[in-house]
């Protein structure tokens, strides 16, 4: 079989520029390997309260985004995840093989806990990696793009695929998470020792936001004391933070990017990183318009589901026969 690659998003809030360089730019070559699955996380966005018309919103966005990052939708399955139902049942098989304090060690969930009552935390934001695990499993997929923060997540459906594994045979495919080796944590451009996330708009340069304020804020971003153009993430973080966003961008190495940088003050060199960001982002928002305004992600969607669902359903039904379910 081939290799089969998979990933998904999650329409929480406007995608960063840490969600674009850390996956979304490098999903379309990923054709090249093997079979595509790439979807909207939509039952995820629900994990935390959101408005209904804004989840609406935020997946047209964020299939528009897909496809403005230049997929072949020929070729890729893009779809959303709650227009196949074979998530949530096997969600609903999954969460009987995962524990609760391997649960309870996700650094995600600690994190978003962390600042909520404990009479507001929703099960689902707890088996949240039930349903991302089920994600995975589903589509037999042995490669999954995502960022840093999402590794831990993809390590914990590798320990659910061997349990499961050892207790019912050779049922499941193994997923391996992998990440870029420049971009895979992209940090806040006003707090560069945190992530670049959706739910911190200061620092963070959305996909949306118009050239002008991409370029101030690049332009604004924390750098460090010293004047000398340095990856050295202890002592330079911020710096650090725009040579990775340059080089990432540029499909170049760190170190290749640091030589053009020698001998530049500050304030040259960020204007370097805006020029090639707010290039970049030009492009990409113009097709994204474009896509928006035809609706052309309407048919792909429909037709991503269809795909989605059969590849789906099959695994699904292996693992139901697996565990002694009746097909009858
Ligand atoms: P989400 O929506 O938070 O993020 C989407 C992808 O972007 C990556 N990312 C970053 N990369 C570099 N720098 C950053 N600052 C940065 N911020 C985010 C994330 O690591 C992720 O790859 N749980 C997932 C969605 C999901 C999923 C899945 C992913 C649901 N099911 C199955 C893979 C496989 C999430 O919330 O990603």
């Amino acid at each position: 079989m081939a290799e089969r690659i998979l990933t998904g998003i999650k329409p929480t809030g406007q995608l960063t520029l840490g969600n674009y360089i850390g996956v979304l730019k490098h999903l379309p070559k990923e054709v090249d390997r093997g079979e595509c699955f790439y979807f909207i996380a939509d039952l995820h966005a629900l994990t935390l309260p959101i408005d209904p018309e804004v989840l609406r919103q935020n997946s047209i966005d964020l299939a528009c985004f897909y496809m403005a990052a230049g997929l072949d939708t020929s070729k890729v399955t893009l779809f959303l995840q709650s227009s196949v139902s074979a998530h949530a049942e096997m969600n609903a098989i999954m969460q009987n093989y995962l524990y609760m304090g391997e649960l309870s060690r996700m650094t995600q969930f600690k994190d978003k806990s962390a600042k909520m009552k404990e009479s507001a935390i929703g099960l689902g934001l707890f088996a949240y990696p039930v349903l991302m695990a089920s994600d995975i499993i589903l589509y037999d997929a042995s490669i999954v793009p995502v960022g840093e923060d999402q590794k831990q997540h993809v390590e914990l459906t590798r320990d659910l695929v061997n349990r499961f594994n050892n207790r019912y045979g050779d049922i499941l495919t193994m997923p391996k998470p992998e990440m870029r080796k420049v971009g895979a944590r992209i940090m806040s451009l006003s707090d560069p020792s945190k992530k670049m996330s959706k739910s911190d708009p200061k620092g963070d340069i959305f996909l949306k936001d118009d050239l002008a304020v991409i370029r101030k804020k690049i332009m604004s971003a924390v750098t460090d004391s010293g004047s000398e153009v340095k990856y050295d993430v202890e002592n330079k973080p911020g710096i650090s933070n725009l040579l990775t966003i340059y080089a990432s961008l540029k499909d170049i190495s760190i170190e290749e990017a640091e030589e053009e940088f020698v001998g530049y003050r500050y304030g040259d060199f960020k204007k370097a990183v805006a020029d090639v960001v707010v290039n970049e982002l030009e492009a990409f928002q113009k097709k994204y318009r474009e896509i928006l305004e035809s609706k052309a992600y309407e048919k792909v969607l429909v037709e991503g589901a269809k795909k989605a669902n059969e590849v789906a359903n099959k695994t699904l039904n292996r693992v139901k026969k697996a565990v002694g379910l009746l097909s009858l």
